[in-house]
C-alpha cells in the first residue's frame, strides 16, 4: 500500500539518503540508477513504491545520455551500490535504469553496461518521462525535466508518451550566466548557484535563462492539449521557476517537492521483472 502522498514520498526519500537511513518494509525491493549529466542517483523502493533508501553522488561521467567516462562510471555507481547495501544490510542485485528519450541504440547500451559492470541485472530501461510521471501519478499532461545538461520535454496521453524532445539547455546554462556575470570560475558559479542566501540574486541572473527556456518548451507544446506541466530536475530548484514558466507558457505548471529526485524514484519506481 502506497503510505504517503508524492509531496511526502519525495521528502521522505530526501531525507533517507541524507540520513543514510532506510524505512522499515516487508518482502520485495525495486532498485533504479540514474545516470546523469550532474548527479548520479540510486534509488530503492519498496513494492508498493514507497521510498526505502538511497545514495547520490555528483559527477560529469555521463553527458546527456552519453556515457563519457566509462570506468569512472562503473566505479561511482559500484560504490553507491555497496553503499545502499550496507544502509539496508542485504544485497542488491537488479535494477532499472533510465535514459533520455531520443538516446540512439549504442548508448542505451553503454548505459546498461555501467550496470552490468557493476554487477547489476539491468531488469528494464525506461524513458525518463515515463519514470517522472510514475513517480507523479499522471497520465495526461506535460513533464519538463530541466537537468544539468538537458531539458527533455515530454507530452503524456492517456498514460502514453505522445511526443518528447530534447534541447541542449539546463542548469549548465544558469552556471555559466552566473559566472560570467561575476567573472568567475564555473565551479564556482555552481556553489554560488545553490547557496539559498544567494536565491535573490541568483534568480535575477537566472530569469533570462528560465523565460528562454519556457519559449521553447512553448514551441514544442504548440498544436498539443495540455492543461498542465509538471516540472522537474535540479535546475528547476529556483522558488520562482514555475511562476516564470506560467506566465510565459500560460499553462498551469506545477513542481513537486525535491524536483531533483522525483527521476530518480522513478526509475526504482519502474523496475518491474
Ligand atoms: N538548489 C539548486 N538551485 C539551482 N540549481 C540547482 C540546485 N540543485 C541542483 N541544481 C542544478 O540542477 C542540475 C542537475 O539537475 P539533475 O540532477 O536533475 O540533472 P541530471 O539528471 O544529472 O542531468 P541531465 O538530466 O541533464 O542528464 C545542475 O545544473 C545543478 O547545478
Ligand atoms: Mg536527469
Amino acid at each position: 500500500m502506497s503510505l504517503f502522498d508524492k509531496n511526502e514520498k519525495l521528502d521522505v526519500f530526501y531525507n533517507l539518503i541524507k540520513d543514510e537511513q532506510f524505512r522499515e518494509y516487508n518482502n520485495n525491493i525495486k532498485a533504479g540508477v540514474d545516470l546523469g549529466t550532474a548527479n548520479i542517483v540510486f534509488s530503492v523502493v519498496d513494492e508498493f513504491d514507497n521510498p526505502v533508501a538511497g545514495a547520490s553522488y555528483s559527477a560529469s561521467v555521463v553527458k546527456d545520455g552519453l556515457v563519457v567516462d566509462y570506468i569512472g562510471a562503473i566505479e561511482i555507481v559500484r560504490n553507491l551500490k555497496s553503499k545502499v547495501e550496507k544502509i539496508l544490510g542485504r544485497e542488491i542485485k537488479y535494477a532499472s535504469t533510465a535514459i533520455p528519450p531520443g538516446t540512439l541504440n549504442g548508448n542505451v547500451k553503454a548505459i546498461a553496461n555501467v550496470l552490468e559492470a557493476a554487477d547489476i541485472e539491468v531488469v528494464s530501461i525506461v524513458d525518463e518521462p515515463t519514470a517522472a510521471a510514475a513517480v507523479l501519478g499522471i497520465t495526461d499532461g506535460a513533464v519538463v525535466d530541466v537537468g544539468g545538461g538537458t531539458t527533455g520535454v515530454s507530452i503524456l496521453k492517456d498514460g502514453k508518451v505522445l511526443y518528447t524532445a530534447d534541447e541542449p539547455t539546463g542548469g549548465t546554462h544558469m552556471s555559466l550566466v552566473i559566472a560570467g556575470n561575476y567573472n568567475i570560475s564555473f565551479e564556482e558559479a555552481e556553489k554560488i548557484k545553490k547557496d539559498p542566501n544567494r536565491e535573490k540574486d541568483n534568480f535575477l541572473l537566472v530569469k533570462p535563462v528560465i523565460e528562454k527556456m519556457a519559449h521553447i518548451v512553448k514551441r514544442h507544446l504548440e498544436g498539443y492539449d495540455v492543461k498542465k506541466i509538471y516540472v522537474v530536475g535540479g535546475a528547476c530548484s529556483f522558488s520562482e521557476f514555475e511562476n516564470v514558466f506560467k506566465k510565459v507558457i500560460g499553462i498551469e505548471t506545477i513542481k513537486p517537492s525535491r524536483p531533483l529526485l522525483v527521476t530518480p524514484l522513478g526509475i526504482a519506481v519502474s523496475c518491474i521483472k
